[in-house]
């Protein structure tokens, strides 16, 4: 019970920050917001409101997922559906260093003005020493360097910039979150963006979501501390249409790692390639291969942009 006097003292400072008014958080259903959810309810009661951003950038069902889980402690998550607006803004975008961007100006948006609808003082996310950290070596971050004040946001909370992954699954566990939550792979902030390659469209969004589903499902017997599924731009041939390279190659990935600064990647055997490989295939007729990617990292990073 390690925890006890962090999960006060956060309460405490959420409490003191926020005092009689409304708060937003931003839950995703990844172990970090939901921990801030968690603690911002025990702080908040009715006056927090809970949002999911659907994107067309998350897992498949995912939002049934988090309200449901969610339901249970007593929040009630609602949806923001900008699915429509998030594929506009990525539309014709095939240079990859622009798609971060475009995301973080979408998302911080869309809760600027949840913000400002709820008449809300503050909004909370789920920062955590990680984020900062490889923000400060240069890689780029969805949620750190935000001009909050750009969106309307005036005060931000993020009750876990001191805490490292391994840490903050100490944390759900004390407060008692299902180890569906608690254990919970990493998930991007922008989601299955980073792992579009060239133009972003619904079809390659909609495989991807798929192959993901399908691959944590066969791999959850590794315990992989993350699964990953890209899908490539350019189009190949298959056995099925020899004629025309109009396939997509979707390239699937899993890796052991303590804290995702590095990671190894798992080596499938003959017969687990050969399963995913066939269910992959069985996704859409326009899936043309499956790639492993068996590279570590380093000297590759674990997403793909
Ligand atoms: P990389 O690809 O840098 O990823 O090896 C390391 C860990 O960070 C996650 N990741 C992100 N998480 N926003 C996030 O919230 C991001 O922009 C982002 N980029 C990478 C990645 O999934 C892995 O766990």
């Amino acid at each position: 019970m390690g925890y006890e006097g962090f999960i006060n003292q956060k309460i405490e400072e959420i409490k003191n920050k926020v005092g009689n008014g409304k708060a937003v958080v931003a839950l995703s259903g990844g172990v970090d917001s939901s921990v801030v959810a968690v603690l911002a309810h025990r702080a908040l009661g009715e006056n927090l409101e809970a949002y999911f951003i659907d994107d067309y950038l998350r897992k498949k069902e995912e939002y049934e997922f988090v309200r449901e889980i969610f339901a249970r402690v007593g929040i009630n998550v609602k949806l923001c559906d900008v699915k429509e607006e998030m594929l506009m803004a990525l539309e014709g975008v095939s240079d990859n260093t622009e798609k971060r961007p475009i995301f973080r100006k979408v998302f911080y948006n869309t809760f600027g003005k949840l913000v400002q609808q709820s008449g809300a003082k503050c909004f909370l996310q789920g920062t955590n020493k990680a984020d900062l950290v490889m923000f400060g070596k240069g890689q780029l971050q969805h949620n750190v360097g935000i001009p909050f004040e750009e969106y309307g946001i005036e005060k931000v909370i993020e009750s876990l910039t001191e805490l490292y992954k391994p840490q903050i699954r100490e944390v759900a566990r004390e407060l008692g979150l299902p180890s569906s939550i608690s254990e919970r792979q990493p998930f991007p902030g922008p989601g299955l963006l980073i792992r579009c390659l060239g133009e972003v469209t619904r079809e390659k969004l909609d495989l991807i979501r798929e192959g993901l589903a399908i691959a944590e499902e066969e791999l959850a017997y590794l315990n992989p501390f993350q699964v990953v599924v890209a899908i490539s731009d350019e189009k190949v041939c298959s056995m099925r249409d020899r004629a025309e390279p109009n396939k997509y190659i979707l390239i699937v990935r899993a890796v052991e790692s303590k804290d995702a600064m590095t990671a190894r990647a798992i080596v499938p055997s003959q017969g687990l390639k050969a399963k995913l490989e066939e269910r992959f295939m069985s996704i859409s007729d326009k899936v043309g291969r499956v790639i492993w990617d068996t590279t570590d990292k380093p000297p590759a990073t674990i997403e793909y942009i």
